[in-house]
């Protein structure tokens, strides 16, 4: 075996750009053995490196008697997958028979003249290349053989080249990038806080941010201007595909700006983004006002790659003799419909199929009738006299060998069950251009929700947000109407950022904490040091904040943002590399002041 030296750590070339210019050269390359085959009397290695693929030989040396040539030829013999190797030798060309089309190297292989083992490898839980049957779990626990596969290299670069390109944009728009605390007091995006407890006060915790908010709101009123942070945010929260406890945002705020400014600076970046992700960005983003979107997609996160819109069909069947349509309109409650092209040929097992589902998001029920021959047959087409069935015909653009589905239910339910509907069909169907990206701007949000279950209202973005200068009469008296100065960027049915313009105004931030049931007492314990600062002289402001994970998902194709960060937890919250959360020693617990009630369920862990 050859020694390790300094010059075996020198290499020459990668192990994806050696070609054909290069025959003849010698090079030195470093890397994984990522398959062998040994033919007797030649021993092929793949060599891997985030680059790429070389193809080394060694053969068996002519001259038997050149001991150090048979002891490489040896060695070669007994490397094994991922083992870690540097060889020189010489660049040669494959000849036409041997040569692999799929490989950038594919004409080229490199002729070993020595060999030099830097690493041993054990035989590993799964190889790179095998990942399709691997667990998540398994891959998230041996993230560091997971991460050698190319795609998850490709991914982690095109993060760092997203992470350049918007730095770069802002930097030239004159945004300054800085930092914010982690250690800090709860910021309400409505989600649950981290706590961490503090040693130096005991019983007491800080929060880490579910967003810097607070923080750039007051950058801007010590007039830092423009701010932006590539910045990490927390947020103890149900998990889902695009959802992660830790997450990161592209958070930006500016001063003297109002919502189309901050919106064509938000195109602008995602232009740029675009254009290293190789995409391309629309010259106008279309832009939908809430109550359409909640109107005919039944979100306010539309994906508009398809249409299959949703129709009020309230007045159209009104007088009809169904009494699940009569009592719920009786309620208050509306009756909306949805067309899929062709779904006439839904078999009676798939129609009920898609009421379970519905079932999944609330509906009690779903009515469906199928359009036959001119006229409409099954389920509640009974109900429905020649002139609903003509006018409902109409207003769907429905045709024979369609079928429609109708909701009978208050709007927002109605809404949330045919907005996931929409999404079910338009994929059984085959409607999506899974090529295409799809964006839009959503605005004319309502400040806030009423939440029935708290009673009270709740924000529909934050506390800090804006409501329209026109409406901030309604404060009081009717702020289920009040509009915000809020924006969000949507692109396919996925909600990439949202912000606003803030209030800058302590008076009209104490109206709004008002409404939102935060008492002065409480407004003060929380937000003091905001209400104090607005009171300083804060310019007007706004901004946005882009979700990273879920802008790098999106231009990379991936199918969950966990593919797009190095380090993600499971949907439980874990993290199988290093087992966290994991219990703490008594030691720590007492220096914290800390006791733990309830022991961990071991199942959990
Ligand atoms: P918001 O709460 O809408 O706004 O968050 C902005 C964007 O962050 C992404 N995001 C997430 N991504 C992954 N996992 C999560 N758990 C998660 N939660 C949110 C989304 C979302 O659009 N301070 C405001 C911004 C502002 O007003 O300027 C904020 O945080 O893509
Ligand atoms: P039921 O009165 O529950 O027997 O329901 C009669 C039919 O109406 C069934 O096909 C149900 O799926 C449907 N249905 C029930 N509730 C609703 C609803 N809220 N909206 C639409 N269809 C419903």
């Amino acid at each position: 075996m050859d020694r390790l030296g300094d010059q075996d750590l020198r290499r020459t070339h990668n192990c994806g750009e050696l070609c054909e210019r290069d025959i003849g050269a010698e090079a030195r390359l470093c890397g994984w053995v990522r398959s062998y085959r040994d033919h007797g009397g030649v021993v092929f290695i793949d060599l891997r490196d985030r680059e790429g693929i070389t193809q080394v030989v060694f053969d068996i040396p002519d001259d038997q008697d050149d001991a150090s040539a048979m002891d490489r030829y040896r060695l070669a013999r007994s490397l094994r997958n991922e083992w870690v190797i540097s060889v020189p030798g010489k660049v040669r060309a494959r000849g036409p028979e041997r040569e692999n089309p799929k490989l950038p190297t594919g004409k080229i292989e490199v002729l070993a003249d020595g060999l030099t083992v830097l690493n041993q490898a054990e035989a590993l839980p799964f190889l790179p290349d095998e990942f399709t049957a691997t667990s998540e779990e398994m891959r998230l626990r041996y993230r560091y053989i997971d991460l050698r596969r190319s795609e998850m290299t490709r991914m982690l670069r095109l993060r760092h080249t997203i992470c350049r390109a918007m730095r770069r944009e802002l930097d030239a728009e004159g945004f300054v990038e800085v930092e914010t605390p982690f250690l800090t007091k709860s910021t309400p995006e409505g989600a649950r806080d981290f706590l961490v407890p503090c040693r130096l006060r005991q019983g007491e915790f800080y929060a880490l941010p579910q967003s810097p908010q607070l923080f750039k709101q007051i950058l801007m009123v010590s007039g830092l201007d423009r701010y932006y942070q590539i910045v990490r945010c927390f947020r103890d929260e149900d998990l889902r595909a695009d959802r992660q406890p830790e997450f990161t945002q592209l958070d930006l705020e500016m001063s003297f700006c109002c919502e189309q400014d901050v919106m064509a600076l938000t195109d602008q970046v995602l232009r740029a983004v675009c254009e290293v992700s190789g995409k391309v960005f629309p010259d106008a983003v279309p832009v939908v006002p809430y109550s359409r979107a909640m109107a005919e997609y039944g979100t306010d996160r539309p994906d508009l790659r398809y249409e299959l819109k949703l129709k009020d069909v309230s007045d159209l069947i009104g007088g009809s003799e169904f009494k699940v349509f009569t009592s719920a309109l009786a309620g208050g409650g509306v009756v909306r419909a949805i067309c899929p092209p062709g779904g006439g040929r839904f078999t009676r097992k798939e129609i009920d199929g898609y009421i379970a589902y519905a079932g999944e998001f609330g509906a009690k029920g779903l009515a469906w009738c199928k359009l036959e021959a001119g006229a409409m047959a099954g389920g509640v087409a009974k109900f429905l006299t020649p002139q609903m069935q003509a006018d409902l015909r109409e207003a769907l653009g429905a045709k024979d060998g369609d079928l429609i589905f109708f909701s009978a239910d208050q709007p927002a339910l109605v809404n949330k069950v045919l907005g996931a509907l929409r999404a079910r069909l338009a994929r059984d169907l085959g409607l999506i251009d899974t090529d295409r990206l799809a964006w839009c701007w959503v605005v004319d949000f309502p400040l806030v929700e009423w939440n029935a279950d708290e009673d009270r209202w709740d924000s529909t973005h934050h506390p800090f947000t804006s409501p329209r200068t026109e409406d901030i009469d309604k404060l009081q008296t009717d702020p289920g109407h009040v509009r915000a100065r809020a924006y969000d960027i949507v692109c396919n049915g996925m909600e990439l950022g949202g912000g606003s313009v803030r209030i800058h105004s302590p008076e009209i931030q104490k109206r709004v904490f008002a409404m939102l049931g935060i008492g002065e007492t409480e407004a003060h314990e929380k937000f003091d040091f905001l209400l104090h600062a607005l009171c300083c002289g804060a310019p007007p402001h706004g901004g946005l904040a882009l979700g990273l994970d879920r802008v790098v998902m999106l231009m990379a194709g991936a199918e969950s943002i966990r593919d797009v960060i190095a380090f993600p937890k499971t949907q439980r919250g874990t993290c199988p590399l290093t087992g966290a959360p994991s219990t703490v020693d008594d030691h720590q617990l007492a220096e914290l002041d800390l006791k733990v009630i309830a022991p961990p369920k071991t199942d959990e862990v």
